[in-house]
């Protein structure tokens, strides 16, 4: 992949298609590329790519879309986050092809898709994606959409990012403020960003803050996939700087406020 930042604050979520099937060297590079996507939780997502056409596949915010991905997980703890780790990936990579995804939990008619990438009991489909070229044009819904969501703005870093405690910013200026630049860009769902980041002792404690609503059956916690999301940009944030990391699921027990819970901390070795 080339550059993260630029393929990270490059990215947005493509809701417009050109109608072109993708080509068959990319859809070879999507498959292989698949088949190394792994996640710190060791928690396997299984992608299944979709035709549209064949399996009558569509959502009400999308135009022109040929292809879909799905992925599926066994449903157990850790299993939203992991997913949105190891879907996030492949979103990235699809981008740094000049393919055009969406993250869509909710706006699709979810027993079709269900049926047609063969969820088992045990299992859940969390979220699908489009996968095709964007349109030149964006659809007036698209715009509307953005727009109504504020698509193109993030949380500042200084309510996102703490030091020691709970709301007093991590203002740094070295390689971790670039990484911790592309987590503040990552997708979240309705553009919550319910990440927040606790550095305490040089260890980056990850925790959601939980907005009613985002959780269901089907999907698990859309929140939790949203952290997931988030540590995905960290991670490959640290990967590029040649930075090693340890993943681990261990509660500090640190002051968090009510509406927050503890997911996993990152320590930088
Ligand atoms: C877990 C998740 C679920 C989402 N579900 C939908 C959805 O159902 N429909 C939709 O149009 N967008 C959906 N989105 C896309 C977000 O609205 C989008 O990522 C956010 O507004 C930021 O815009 P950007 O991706 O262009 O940066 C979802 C995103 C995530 C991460």
């Amino acid at each position: 992949m080339d550059n993260l930042a630029e393929i990270v604050m490059g990215r947005k979520s493509v809701r417009s298609f050109d109608g072109n099937p993708i080509s068959d060297q990319h859809r070879k590079a999507l498959e292989e590329y698949i088949k190394g996507i792994s996640n710190p939780f060791g928690i396997p997502v299984e992608f299944v790519l979709l035709d549209a056409g064949e399996h009558g596949l569509s959502s009400p915010v999308l135009t022109g879309e040929q292809l879909y991905v799905t992925g599926k997980v066994e449903k157990k703890p850790y299993a939203d986050v992991a997913f949105g780790y190891s879907f996030e990936r492949l979103v990235l990579y699809a981008w740094s092809l000049g393919i055009g995804t969406t993250w869509i939990g909710g706006t699709m008619k979810r027993e079709l898709f269900e049926a047609a990438a063969g969820v088992k009991p045990g299992e859940m489909m969390p979220c699908v994606s489009p996968l095709g070229y964007p349109a030149k044009k964006k659809s007036v819904r698209e715009v509307m959409m953005r727009k109504g969501i504020g698509a193109d703005s993030r949380i500042p870093a200084e309510k996102l990012f703490f030091r020691e405690q709970w709301g007093q910013p991590l203002t740094q200026a070295d390689e971790m403020a670039e990484i911790l630049e592309l987590v503040r860009w990552a997708p979240s769902a309705v553009n919550k960003q319910p990440w927040r980041i606790l550095l305490k002792d040089g260890v980056y404690h990850f925790y959601e803050k939980k907005d009613k609503g985002y959780v269901s059956e089907a999907t698990g916690d859309l929140q939790k996939i949203d952290v997931g999301i988030a540590l995905c940009h960290f991670l490959m944030g640290l990967e590029e700087q040649g930075m090693q990391a340890e993943v681990t699921v261990r509660d500090p027990g640190l002051e968090i406020p009510n509406d927050a819970e503890y997911i996993v901390s990152v320590a930088i070795k």
